[in-house]
């Protein structure tokens, strides 16, 4: 349209333009120029009508919308809960005349959209985009026949016959950080950064169920672990400041090169990975299917991620090329560590705030390894504990990780009361809401692990408690995740008491559910008497 009226536009003033001086032109132009901005505005506007059916919270004003309404400090979390308690189901937010945007949190409105086929589902840029560059096509970024294809070749790789050779890495990783949590607290420290912690901890386990890599970052630094932490806080400073959504700028600004360099840095680390092991893949053939022993560890070497998508082959017998792995690679790394360890801080967190719990868990933790010789969490324990369990997904409940998901749909959206969402426009599935929705959860901001007891689960949605998401497009990665924390839970709780930091916690939320100043949480050794 704008095409063809430019055209006419061009037709009308080139007899005036050719006769006047340079100031005519300038001013045509500009005017032309305003026509068209203000004529695409209009067009903008207007589609919010579309979103008249949704109840709209107050807005800044009628062309900002929302825009800058969003904060993700502690402030912002209770205005989230705040916004829930008004509005219950869903919401329409407009960031300025660009994006408009539904946010939901409500089960019934949630189902439709998370069941929706995934050829018809599409991860947006707004939110995604911007780790386009680092995650390449992985299955967190892909869409339609190439995210099926990815999802049917890696499913293989999440096998529980593939996750029980993790549960060693998983006891080892533990051991190294309670190894060094006693060194800390014999100099005299009881109080640390839980957080920090926990991050080098299952970045050390996922780059050795990723790649067989033992960085050893938990005790030395490491570039590439550097370049992840830098990767995650340029992609939420860019999104934060909207002159860097416009490539052109970033790529010239001081953090698009520094996102550059890291950039480079991860990928040729996965890329020497990655090739190193095709080519031995070819020289020797396939590793063993099973190879370690999960209590004792023997020497052999463990069947990991890279393995299995070497050589996993779909239904013609095609493998994933070297430049796919690369890209699911980094993203594991990436979906897989600031996750599992913000699940893993907050529940130690919660449990420092519910001493009785603790001490619950910590009991049933003993009687599970009770007349052992080995203190090594092994795969069948983890299907008996319960209430460790119950706690868990409590925490997960209270402090999502992944604090919202977004989609755009192709085709327009049917959500209950007759409402239609428009394809194209971006819902916002908010978990951190869903989670906290007063409707679904009475006293939601009340941690308390008997929400999670199979008789009081019963009459639950299944779509009320959606912290790897649901749906075609759930998280791939959710038993390995559950298997860690528990791993991790149970030998800290074995090893140490947890106490309540001497700073009050503030949640932020920074792609991840974090923390704004650390997670300073008291330890307290525990002899063999006491446990
Ligand atoms: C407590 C830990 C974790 C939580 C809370 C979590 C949460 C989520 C959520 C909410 C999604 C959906 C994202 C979206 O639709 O945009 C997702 C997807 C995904 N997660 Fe996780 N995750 C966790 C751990 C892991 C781990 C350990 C891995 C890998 C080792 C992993 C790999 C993935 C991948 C590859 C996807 C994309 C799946 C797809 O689109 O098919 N996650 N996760």
């Amino acid at each position: 349209m704008f095409a063809v009226l430019f055209g006419k536009l061009r037709d009308l003033l080139y007899p005036l333009l050719s006769s006047c001086s340079v100031f005519h032109v300038l001013g045509l132009s500009a005017l032309t120029l305003t026509l068209l901005l203000t004529g695409r505005l209009a067009q903008l506007l207007w589609k919010r009508r579309e979103l008249c059916c949704f109840p709209c919270p107050p807005q800044r004003n009628w062309l900002l919308g929302h825009m800058g309404m969003i904060r993700t400090d502690e402030v912002g979390m209770q205005e989230v809960d705040e916004l829930i308690r008004t509005y219950r189901h869903c919401c329409a937010w407009f960031l300025g005349p660009f994006y408009n945007i539904i946010r939901l949190f409500h089960p019934d409105y949630l189902k439709p959209l998370l069941l929706a086929s995934a050829s018809i589902t599409f991860k947006d840029e707004l939110f995604y985009g911007f780790m386009r560059p680092w995650l390449g096509q992985g299955l967190v970024l892909s869409n339609g026949k190439e995210w099926s294809r990815q999802r049917r070749l890696l499913t293989p790789a999440f096998h529980f016959d593939i996750l029980k050779n993790y549960v060693y890495i998983f006891n080892q990783s533990s051991n190294i950080m309670h190894e060094k949590w006693r060194r800390l607290l014999a100099e005299g420290k009881d109080e640390l950064d839980m957080f920090e912690h926990v991050t080098l901890m299952t970045l050390d386990s996922l780059l050795k169920c990723t790649f067989s890599y033992d960085s050893q970052c938990q005790e030395t630094s490491s570039e590439y672990i550097s370049a992840i932490f830098e990767l995650s806080e340029l992609v939420v400073a860019r999104q934060r400041f909207l002159p860097h959504h416009w490539e052109w700028l970033y790529k010239r600004s001081a953090d698009g090169r520094r996102f550059r360099r890291a950039c480079d840095l991860v990928h040729n680390f996965t890329a020497a990975i990655v090739e190193e092991r095709r080519s031995k893949l070819l020289k020797h053939g396939p590793p063993d299917s099973c190879t370690r022993n999960n209590t004792t560890g023997s020497k052999k070497k463990t069947v990991d991620f890279i393995d299995v998508l070497l050589l996993s082959k779909d239904e013609n017998g095609e493998g994933l090329s070297n430049e796919e792995i690369k890209a699911q690679a980094d993203t594991f790394m990436f979906a897989g560590h600031d996750t599992t360890a913000s699940a893993i801080s907050w529940l130690l967190y919660n449990l420092a705030m519910h001493q009785e719990y603790q001490e619950r868990c910590r009991s049933e933790i003993n009687a599970v390894l009770s007349n052992r010789d080995t203190e090594d969490i092994t795969w069948d324990d983890l299907s008996n504990l319960p209430f460790t369990t119950m706690c868990i997904k409590e925490s997960l409940r209270l402090h999502p990780p992944a604090a919202t998901v977004t989609r755009y749909y192709s085709q327009d959206m049917s959500v209950p009361g007759g409402r239609i969402i428009p394809q194209g426009n971006i819902c916002l599935i908010s978990v951190y809401g869903t989670h906290h929705n007063p409707e679904l959860w009475p006293n939601p901001e009340v941690y308390d692990p008997m929400r999670f007891d199979p008789e009081n689960s019963k009459q639950r949605s299944s779509y009320a408690f959606i912290p790897f998401s649901a749906g075609p497009r759930n998280c791939i990665g959710q038993s390995f995740a559950l298997a860690e924390i528990r791993v991790v839970v149970a030998l800290t709780l074995r090893r140490f008491r947890i106490l309540p930091g001497s700073r009050p916690t503030k949640r932020l939320y920074k792609i991840i559910m974090r923390t704004e100043d650390g997670m300073p949480l008291k330890l307290e050794p525990l002899t063999p008497s006491q446990e």
